[in-house]
């Protein structure tokens, strides 16, 4: 058996030598030799077997097999072998090729045809793209989420960045986070379509996401509530799902909110009370703000907070008369205002109709101010 692997190999290897020396620069031709009939892109000799794998040191099996009608239905059809993996420049390739550079085309100001976007400088900047070049070998490359030689546009439903994969490919790498997002209202919600539910991007973004400690990340303590409001204030999205749109403003306007703009990081914002990737809404019974849990939600920061603590009316407007003695006090106040404001007005009106009479009469005689 062990004879016959080895046999095969071999007569595989003088086969590939064979074609190579009747194909001297079949590398160098690859790109119009692929596409003929007749003439076989040399990696496929190899490639092409379905059944072509290695046995690596741990026992595991990597797949060898490139489906090349799987490149042929992705944005790099046109593309050759070499053209990404461009340092296999002999065959047979001695040792393994090294990983892909997608930069060498996807650059700002490439003349190769790739979209021009400043998304690539926003990598490198990113969280993923910094612990990359620190050679954190977990940290992913542009091919750990945009796949390899299956490539879509994020428009695409196969595409591993469309919205509705884009979870799982994150989750791939955070598995924790991915478990409890798919639980959550915005991941159920989104499950079944509804394509203006979020996932991981429309909360950190995408090739500029930042470590959560970074004051820039869009989850930073104090750049949440803007976050939450790209959708949460937007009626338009709101009033599909029957949701009010007054959480944002409310939250601003309330104690947390107020000292969370100055800069506080000890106080509530929207993720403490409502959690980041397992939020739910207040009518399931697992949500962080359902009646059974909110005294312990509170009771993080406010030890001892029991159901009393809690009855506060924490996003209602004081315009609202559910609010209860703050819509009367707020609303005594404000008539109050309006009335001192007419009287105000309603004075120096008066004023200047009488300083008026009294200029026209005459009577005003030249001061040393004037
Ligand atoms: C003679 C057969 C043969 C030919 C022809 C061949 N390869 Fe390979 N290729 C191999 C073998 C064997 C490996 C496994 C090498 C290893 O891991 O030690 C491999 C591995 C690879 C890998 C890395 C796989 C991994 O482990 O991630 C890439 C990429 C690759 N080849 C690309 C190419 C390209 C591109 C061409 C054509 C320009 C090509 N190969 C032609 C035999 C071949
Ligand atoms: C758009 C760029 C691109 C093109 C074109 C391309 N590859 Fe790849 N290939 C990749 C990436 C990315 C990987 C994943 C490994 C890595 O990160 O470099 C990969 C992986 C591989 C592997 C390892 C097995 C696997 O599927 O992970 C082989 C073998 C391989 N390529 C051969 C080929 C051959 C043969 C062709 C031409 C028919 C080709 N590639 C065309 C980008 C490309
Ligand atoms: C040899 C140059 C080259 C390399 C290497 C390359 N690309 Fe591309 N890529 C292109 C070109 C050209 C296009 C545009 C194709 C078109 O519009 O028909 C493209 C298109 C794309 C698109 C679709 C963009 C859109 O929305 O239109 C994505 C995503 C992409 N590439 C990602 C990658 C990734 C990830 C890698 C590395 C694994 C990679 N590319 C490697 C040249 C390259
Ligand atoms: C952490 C995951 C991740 C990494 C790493 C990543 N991308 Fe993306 N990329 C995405 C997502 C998600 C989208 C889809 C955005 C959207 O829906 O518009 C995208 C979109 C794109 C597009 C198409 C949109 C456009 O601007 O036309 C290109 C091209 C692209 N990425 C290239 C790259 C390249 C090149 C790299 C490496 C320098 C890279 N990406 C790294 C997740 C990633
Ligand atoms: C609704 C917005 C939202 C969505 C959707 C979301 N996140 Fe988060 N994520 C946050 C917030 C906010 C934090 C900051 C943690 C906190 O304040 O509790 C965070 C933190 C993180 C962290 C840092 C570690 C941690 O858990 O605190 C990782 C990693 C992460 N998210 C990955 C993901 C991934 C992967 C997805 C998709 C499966 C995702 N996030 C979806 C808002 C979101
Ligand atoms: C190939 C694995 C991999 C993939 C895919 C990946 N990440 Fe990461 N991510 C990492 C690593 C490694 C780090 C840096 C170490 C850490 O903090 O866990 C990181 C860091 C992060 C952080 C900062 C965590 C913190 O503690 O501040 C966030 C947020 C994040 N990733 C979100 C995402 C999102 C969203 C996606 C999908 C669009 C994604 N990641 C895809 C591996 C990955
Ligand atoms: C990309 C848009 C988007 C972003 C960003 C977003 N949400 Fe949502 N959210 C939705 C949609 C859409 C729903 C309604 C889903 C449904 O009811 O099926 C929802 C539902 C909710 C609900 C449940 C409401 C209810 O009564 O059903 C809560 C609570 C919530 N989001 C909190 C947050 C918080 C906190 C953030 C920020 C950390 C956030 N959301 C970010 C789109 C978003
Ligand atoms: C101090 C805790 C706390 C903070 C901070 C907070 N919320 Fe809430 N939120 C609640 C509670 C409790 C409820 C349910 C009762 C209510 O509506 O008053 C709720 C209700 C909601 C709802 C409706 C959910 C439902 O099921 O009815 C949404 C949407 C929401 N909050 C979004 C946000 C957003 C966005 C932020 C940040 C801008 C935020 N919340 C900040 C505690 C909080
Ligand atoms: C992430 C921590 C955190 C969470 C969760 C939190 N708070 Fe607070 N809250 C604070 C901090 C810090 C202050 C500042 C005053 C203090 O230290 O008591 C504060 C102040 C307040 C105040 C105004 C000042 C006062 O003491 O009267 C009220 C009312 C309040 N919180 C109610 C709540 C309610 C109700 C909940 C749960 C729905 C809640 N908080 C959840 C951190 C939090």
């Amino acid at each position: 058996m062990n004879w016959m692997m080895k046999n095969n190999s071999l007569l595989a290897m003088i086969f590939v030598m064979t074609v190579l020396i009747e194909l001297a620069s079949a590398v160098q031709a690859q790109d119009a030799s692929a596409s003929k009939p007749g003439i076989r892109n040399p990696c496929l000799i190899c490639h092409g077997k379905k059944d072509f794998k290695k046995v690596k040191e741990d026992g595991s099996v990597k797949k060898l097999y490139v489906n090349e009608e799987e490149l042929a239905q992705s944005m790099h059809a046109e593309k050759r072998c070499i053209d990404c993996h461009s340092d296999v420049t002999l065959l047979p390739h001695a040792k393994k090729p090294n990983r892909v550079t997608c930069s060498q085309c996807h650059y700002k100001g490439n003349p190769v045809g790739a979209p021009q976007t400043d998304r690539y400088n926003q990598y490198s900047a990113s969280v993923h793209g910094k612990e990359a070049l620190a050679g954190n070998p977990k940290a992913p490359l542009c091919q750990d989420c945009h796949g390899s030689h299956s490539i879509l546009k994020p428009d695409n439903k196969k595409s591993a960045i469309y919205k509705k994969n884009v979870a799982r490919t994150c989750g791939h790498c955070h598995l924790e986070e991915y478990a409890a997002y798919r639980y959550s209202i915005h991941g159920k919600t989104l499950n079944k379509g509804v394509m203006e539910s979020a996932t991981c991007t429309d909360c950190h973004g995408e090739h500029n996401i930042l470590a959560v400690k970074d004051p820039s990340s869009e989850v930073f303590a104090s750049k949440i509530p803007e976050t939450c409001s790209h959708c949460h204030q937007n009626k338009k999205i709101m009033d599909k799902f029957g949701v009010k749109v007054q959480q944002v403003i409310t939250y601003e306007e309330s104690f947390h909110g107020i000292a969370n703009k100055f800069g506080n990081k000890a106080v509530a914002t929207c993720a403490s009370c409502h959690g980041a990737h397992d939020i739910l809404p207040a009518s399931d019974h697992n949500s962080t703000i359902s009646k059974k849990n909110l005294a312990k939600t509170c009771g993080k920061c406010h030890p001892g907070a029991n159901e009393n603590f809690t009855k506060g009316t924490i996003h209602i407007a004081p315009k609202e008369k559910e609010a209860g003695i703050v819509y009367y006090i707020s609303t005594a106040f404000k008539y109050l205002t309006i009335s001192v404001m007419i009287g105000l007005i309603a004075h120096i009106l008066l004023d200047l109709s009488h300083k008026a009479r009294t200029r026209k009469k005459g009577f005003h005689k030249k001061t040393p101010a004037d």
